[in-house]
């Protein structure tokens, strides 16, 4: 392992509430691939943290440690299904936790998942902007995916492909920030 990559450490952020999600798998396969390539990962699963300090309404520890995960995090995954054709509310209220310029000299990679084919410009729509609003370099390559790409909850092998080239791309970017 290089020290370049030991160094490295990515978040993936899933915005689902759903205890089966889709996009959630898809953060898991692309922290899988970091982790291959030797970054360091944590998921931050926005659904279980404290609802009140998500909404501003107090503070929380365990809200706390994920915005410090994602302060010292290189790389930063966000997934989140289309909800009324842009992302979640529950990714919006993380987001918006975020210190202005919060993702300034990391790289999003924005993966989005939906029931059909007539949301998937929410990546470039909507989660394009909300992370170019904290500073964040994206990828050129986002994932979109629909509800017919997967079989008994698992990623088919062309979308598990897409979300690892993204994953490649996020790597090249971070190296190149890096160094
Ligand atoms: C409240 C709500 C709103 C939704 N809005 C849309 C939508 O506008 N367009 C769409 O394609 N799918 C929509 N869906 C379907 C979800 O985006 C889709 O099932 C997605 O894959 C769920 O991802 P998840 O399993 O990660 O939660 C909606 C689902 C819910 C519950």
């Amino acid at each position: 392992m290089s020290e370049t990559s030991a160094r490295l450490r990515a978040v993936g952020i899933s915005g689902s509430p759903s205890a089966t999600s889709k996009s959630r798998v898809l953060v898991e396969h692309a922290l899988a691939q970091l982790e291959a390539r030797g970054a360091a990962t944590r998921l931050i699963d926005v659904a279980t943290l404290p609802g009140d300090a998500l909404l501003g309404r107090g503070s929380a520890a365990q809200v706390a440690d994920a915005l410090a995960r994602v302060a010292e995090a290189r790389i930063v995954v966000a997934g989140t299904p289309v909800y009324r054709a842009t992302y979640s509310g529950l990714l919006k209220v993380f987001f918006d936790l975020l210190p202005q310029d919060g993702l300034v000299g990391k790289v999003g990679v924005p993966i989005v998942t939906g029931h059909g084919v007539a949301h998937s410009l929410a990546v470039d729509h909507g989660l394009r902007p909300l992370f170019a609003s904290v500073g964040a370099t994206l990828v050129a390559n986002g994932v979109y995916a629909t509800s017919e790409q997967f079989r008994d909850g698992k990623p088919e092998p062309g979308l598990c492909a897409a979300v690892e080239r993204a994953v490649r791309e996020a790597m090249a970017l971070a190296r190149a920030a890096i160094d």
